[in-house]
């Protein structure tokens, strides 16, 4: 019969459910390994938990279980669900917690074990052969999709967090300032605002919308292009916005101080000019 375990629990998998809260399910902000069992006995299982260790470093997910533990588990749900041909699938999410990219120290990972009867292989696969076709590598460019994948804005978060930061700032290869980790970025030179431009590079944030819209009744001088990270840190003003926390500015980037070290009047003008706009 196919099983699922859930921290502890083991069940059917129809019966297993996480919660809405699960860093998975809210982030995208787990792990993974696909393992095949062939007679009840997994192959390469060693391989597989050295993988799930190493892209769990990666992300910062301390797993709880040592090596031995996993494979007592999974060995332990592979024969109890009675498959000999199976599919054995271990995910590791961050854990439970109401949706914040900085979780808590304290947060438990979740593990899931699922097996399942493998899909069998259409044998014509392997006589006759596969077409495929090519694509522009393109993972993960579709920042302008507010996905759930966000485990790379996660890291980035945890990052700035560690650095005594809040957001933390995208610079493309060649220098480019795209947006935050959770936030849209503007900068203020000479009275001029600047935003990276609506495309696949940054999500058009709906704050974003609202704040080009105030600096052109403002009168404000806009750009709409990008810039480049130097302008960043030689900017007179430097502010993120988002929906929950509106606008709020950046006073120092990398340690670096931005204009006089305090809120800019451009800043505090937008800010206001959009306070009006929302009661309205
Ligand atoms: N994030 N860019 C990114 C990558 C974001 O995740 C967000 C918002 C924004 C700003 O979008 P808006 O102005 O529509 O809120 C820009 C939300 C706040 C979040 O993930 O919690």
């Amino acid at each position: 019969m196919e099983l699922a375990y859930l921290n502890g629990w083991l069940g059917s998998l129809e019966d297993a459910v996480v919660s809405v809260n699960d860093r998975g399910y809210n982030f995208g902000d787990g792990i993974y390994e696909v393992v095949r069992a062939y007679r009840g006995v997994m192959f390469a299982l060693e391989e597989h938990l050295e993988r799930l260790a190493m892209s769990a470093a990666v992300v910062e997910i301390d797993l709880p279980w040592g090596r031995a533990e996993l494979q007592e588990i999974t060995a332990g749900v592979l024969a109890e669900s009675g498959i000999k041909d199976a599919t054995v699938y271990i995910q590791v999410t961050r854990g439970t917690a109401p949706r914040d990219h900085l979780s808590g120290a304290d947060m438990r990972p979740n593990l899931l074990v699922t097996v399942r009867h493998i899909t069998e292989i259409d044998p014509v696969l392997y006589s006759e052969g596969i077409k495929a076709i090519t694509m522009p590598e393109f993972r993960w460019q579709l920042c302008h999709v507010k996905s759930i994948s966000l485990q790379a804005s996660v890291l980035a978060k945890r990052r700035a967090s560690r650095a005594g930061a809040v957001e933390a700032i995208f610079i493309l290869p060649d220098g480019t300032v795209t947006e935050g980790a959770s936030s849209n970025v503007f900068i203020v030179k000479d009275g001029v605002l600047m935003t990276h431009p609506a495309d696949n590079r940054i999500l058009p944030g709906v704050l974003r919308h609202f704040v080009l819209k105030v600096a052109e009744t403002l009168n404000t001088a806009v750009k709409v292009q990008p810039y480049n990270i130097l302008e960043l840190k030689k900017a007179d003003e430097v502010f993120i916005t988002g929906t929950v926390a509106e606008i709020v500015p950046v006073i120092n980037v990398d340690g670096k101080t931005i204009g006089n070290g305090r809120p800019g009047p451009v800043t505090a003008g937008l800010h206001k000019g959009y306070s009006a706009l929302r009661k309205r």
